[in-house]
């Protein structure tokens, strides 16, 4: 199945046809949406980060597909810190095997609060109209990812919901993908199941009364692997995600790099469950746009 496409005004509202189409496929694919001035300060921004970065301070390298960066610290105090997460195989013998603009995995969760560049760009008021438009109350930005998917060694990012990571009662997460640079099959583009955020939430990411953080089966779910089909999304695109959709991403095993940055929105009329992974301190609130 091919998926509808948008072009969408950004000072309206979000029409009956966008509503209709993400109610029924559970993805919105917007194109044009961040224009190229707009992407071109995020990746310098971007650039800035990475040549400030000390990969001395790094620790521990992310892999959704193995959870054995679950019990490390580094990646659970991230919630509302800017960390850097290596690619699998980016150290050697405690070396770095590749320069160090190649080997990141992804920078996270909190560039949105914490970084004016991101902050600006992810507080536009089109997304808080959006969100709403898609049936949020009261929005509020909870999470911030840059993922690098590097040439030729950028990994896959396993089938999963962001309902599992980002829980409220009831499940209200959305997931904005923005495409700061062409995405398609050979890049390690989204794939997603369209439709299949109708079939409830499958597992959730917690922490356990031992204080482990756990992956948690809630409902088994039959999905239909084979009907999953690309999100191919060129530079400026924005990709809108049900929480409860399973996507995935394929690894990179081309020679051209596919920058993008996602930001998780809750609705904070909703109830945030306190054994989520992603922590936050007192002093930082959930703010909305
Ligand atoms: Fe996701």
């Amino acid at each position: 199945m091919s998926l509808p496409r948008f072009t969408w005004s950004s000072d309206a509202l979000p029409d009956r046809t966008m509503i209709d189409a993400f109610d029924r496929d559970g993805v919105l694919i917007i194109e044009g949406f961040v224009d190229a001035d707009a992407r071109h300060r995020l990746v310098e921004r971007i650039d800035d980060l990475v040549d400030d970065f000390d990969p001395e301070t790094v620790r521990t390298v992310f892999s959704t597909s193995e959870q054995s960066h679950a019990a490390d610290t580094y990646f659970r105090e991230s919630g509302d810190r800017i960390r850097f997460f290596l690619e699998e195989g980016a150290l050697a013998d405690g070396e770095l095997t590749q320069p160090k603009s190649r080997v990141l995995n992804k920078i996270g969760h909190a560039l949105h609060d914490l970084d004016p560049v991101f902050d600006g760009f992810s507080r536009m008021p089109a997304l808080g109209r959006l969100a709403r438009g898609l049936g949020q109350a009261d929005p509020g930005l909870v999470q911030s990812m840059v993922i690098f998917k590097q040439p030729r060694i950028g990994g896959e990012v396993s089938l999963h919901q962001d309902a599992t990571f980002l829980y409220t009662d009831p499940v209200s997460v959305i997931g904005f993908w923005f495409a700061l640079e062409d995405a398609d099959e050979s890049n390690g583009c989204l794939y997603a199941l369209p439709g299949g955020h109708t079939a409830g939430l499958q597992e959730r990411f917690r922490y356990n009364a031992s204080g482990d953080l756990v992956m948690e089966p809630v409902a088994a779910v039959d999905w239909d692997l084979d009907a999953a089909v690309p999100l191919v999304a060129p530079a400026g695109t924005l990709v809108v995600l049900h929480g409860l959709l399973p996507h995935r991403s394929g690894p990179n095993t081309s020679p051209r790099s596919r920058l993008a940055y996602t930001l998780h929105v809750v609705d904070r009329a909703a109830s945030w469950s306190p054994d989520n992974w992603l922590k936050r301190a007192d002093t930082m609130p959930v703010r909305g746009f």
